[in-house]
């Protein structure tokens, strides 16, 4: 499929996909969410990571699209938008494959937005995060109330949020939104180096850890804990548990298959 928006490459399990529209800093629009969402339903099996990034210099994604948004005159209109986003930010997030935002830039409102439905967050030197929308009228509208406050708790989101303000990288490191801040030549090779150190692993150990993460995240730990022990269980007898055990007590490295 030819993209207009968006690139998808693909360097052996690694998938690297590019929102590429730099002209207007990447912002999301109707097209470029549908392109977004038909990549990351298109990744196959053989797929085991994928990286999210911006093209250009300067931003990573700067936002939903204002010019087209500033069209937007009635509820339903702006309704069908935001599910639009919520439907592919939740896609990406439904992934059992690790997702790494690599945020090159500019990361703000729906920008911002799609880099923490990615499992974690690294970080160009020059990259600004933030949730501005309240500047424009409206709120964050792809899941940032939301997602921003699971990640950084009530107080900082309400600070970012109702400010409206910018962080730079090194302060959303500080505040536990991104995990690293590289210099920006070195970025994308971090994320590809990470993503090299998890395709050493279980592909089925890693699809099961992310789900119990997620599933637990919202629950008690009570109930959390027993997904957990669930999730451990149901790992003996697959190919991978059996592989990686093998592989260890025969000093040799692990071959898996994900099966
Ligand atoms: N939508 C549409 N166009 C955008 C855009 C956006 N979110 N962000 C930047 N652009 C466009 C600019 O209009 C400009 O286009 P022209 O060259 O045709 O004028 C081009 O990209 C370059 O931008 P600037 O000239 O503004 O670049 P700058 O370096 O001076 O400033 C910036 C960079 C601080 C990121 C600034 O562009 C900016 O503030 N952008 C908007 C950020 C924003 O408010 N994002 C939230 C959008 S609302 C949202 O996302 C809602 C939601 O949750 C769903």
């Amino acid at each position: 499929m030819t993209y207009e928006n968006i690139r998808l490459e693909h360097d052996g399990a690694v998938a690297t996909l590019t929102i590429d529209r730099p002209k207007a800093l990447n912002a999301l629009n109707n097209k470029t969410l549908q392109e977004f969402e038909a990549a990351v339903k298109s990744l196959g099996a053989d797929t085991r990571v994928l990286i999210v990034t911006g093209g250009g210099e300067k931003a990573f994604v700067a936002g939903a699209d204002i010019a087209e948004m500033s069209s937007i005159a009635e509820h339903p209109e702006a309704q069908k938008f935001a599910e639009l986003g919520h439907r592919a930010f939740a896609l990406l997030e439904s992934l059992s494959i690790p997702t790494i935002a690599a945020v090159n830039g500019f990361a703000l409102g729906g920008g911002c937005e799609l880099a923490l439905a990615c499992d974690f967050i690294y970080a160009s030197e020059k990259a600004q995060l933030g949730l501005p929308e309240v500047g424009l009228g409206v709120i964050p509208g792809f899941g940032g109330t939301q997602r921003l406050t699971r990640i950084v708790g009530r107080a900082r989101a309400k600070e970012l949020i109702f400010t409206g303000g910018r962080i730079d990288a090194a302060k959303a490191k500080e505040i536990g939104l991104v995990l690293e801040v590289l210099p920006a030549a070195e970025l994308l090779a971090h994320c590809r180096s990470v993503a090299a150190k998890m395709l050493k692993n279980s592909p089925l150990a890693i699809s099961t850890a992310k789900r119990v993460i997620e599933q637990g995240a919202d629950k008690d730990l009570g109930e959390a804990n027993t997904l957990e022990r669930q999730g451990f269980a149901e790992l003996f007898g697959s190919d991978d548990q059996r592989e990686g055990m093998k592989a260890f007590l025969e000093k040799r490295p692990a071959v898996f298959t994900g099966k």
